[in-house]
């Protein structure tokens, strides 16, 4: 454990080439988050700081446990439920056309556990990506098309909003949200990031119901209204590339903070030694509980 700042820390020095998808699990009080190109998922234990790896044959772009003990992971060529045990990988679903140039990436659950997750280009600037939602009966819908790297995903306390970031157009954008029916409707644009602040990538909700945002190239995460536009605070990183951020402890008001180190030069690798490490910022308020993947087969 590293002290940044009064509030910021760094509690894992593992200088991941994309650290991302952090997940507190509230009963385990466990971290989880995934290393998407080294194929790892990882379970940090704050209470005893040992990072669980555990190595897979492809890249995972999100990972979200499920209610019966699985672990739904994303993986480079579809979505499967992994045993924790033995790491067997069951196959569900690859809806994705273009699976040799896209992948995978940010992926999160609604509040009636459904899996909300998308895909993005392997250059980064098509729009070759998709948005997908798997429902509790593992039925697959598109929901949105022509993405560039499909991102953040949070959804407002009431559920009337769904929240989501594609990075390149640097844009959050708010949809009206049915939770009944999983209808995404009335797409707008809430937040735009200044060029000179990176992309938005990763982001989360408090219980207040403002936006925590990280910015890739952009060394912070910010705090927003989504009502208003308006950007309230901003958390300072010693590293450029801000993955995602999620929040745990006990009572929930700790910002874990994952960043990668992939896309920096040498040169940029000395000048930021703690580049691809998990940080957790005292937040001052608690965010809303993370939603784990409710399962209801069919058959
Ligand atoms: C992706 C990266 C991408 C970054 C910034 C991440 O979610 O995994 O590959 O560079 O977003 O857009
Ligand atoms: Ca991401």
């Amino acid at each position: 454990m590293k002290k940044i700042t009064e509030k910021l820390e760094l509690v894992l020095d593992v200088k991941a080439q994309i650290a991302e998808g952090p997940f507190w699990d509230q009963k385990e009080q466990k971290l989880y988050w995934v290393d998407i190109l080294e194929k790892t998922i990882n379970i940090f234990n704050p209470a005893s700081s040992e990072n669980e790896i555990m190595q897979l044959e492809k890249m995972i772009g999100a990972l979200i446990p499920a209610e019966n003990g699985k672990l739904l992971a994303a993986l480079e060529d579809g979505l499967y439920l992994i045993d924790p045990e033995t790491l067997e990988p069951e196959f569900l679903v690859n809806p994705d056309p273009n699976t040799d140039q896209t992948r995978f990436n940010d992926g999160k659950c609604d509040r009636r556990g459904r899996f909300w997750v998308g895909t993005m280009d392997l250059e980064e600037n098509r729009p070759l990506g998709a948005l997908y939602c798997l429902d509790q009966e593992l039925d697959l819908t598109e929901k949105l098309n022509e993405v560039k790297i499909s991102n953040g995903l949070a959804w407002s306390l009431d559920n009337k909003m769904m929240y989501y970031i594609d990075s390149p157009t640097r844009k959050v954008f708010a949809f009206d949200y049915d939770l009944e029916t999983a209808q995404i409707t009335n797409k707008s644009v809430i937040i735009e990031i200044p060029e000179a602040e990176g992309v938005p990538d990763g982001m989360t909700i408090d219980a207040q119901g403002k936006l925590w945002i990280a910015h890739f190239g952009g060394a912070q995460v910010s705090r927003w209204n989504p009502e208003t536009g308006e950007k309230i605070a901003r958390v300072e990183l010693p590293v450029s590339n801000v993955t995602s951020c999620a929040f745990g402890g006990e009572n929930l008001d700790q910002l874990y903070i994952t960043t990668a180190s992939v896309g920096l030069s040498e040169e940029e690798k000395n000048e930021q030694p703690l580049a691809g490490g998990i940080f957790r910022y005292q937040a001052g308020v608690r965010g809303s509980a993370a939603q784990k993947f409710k399962i209801n087969r069919k058959s």
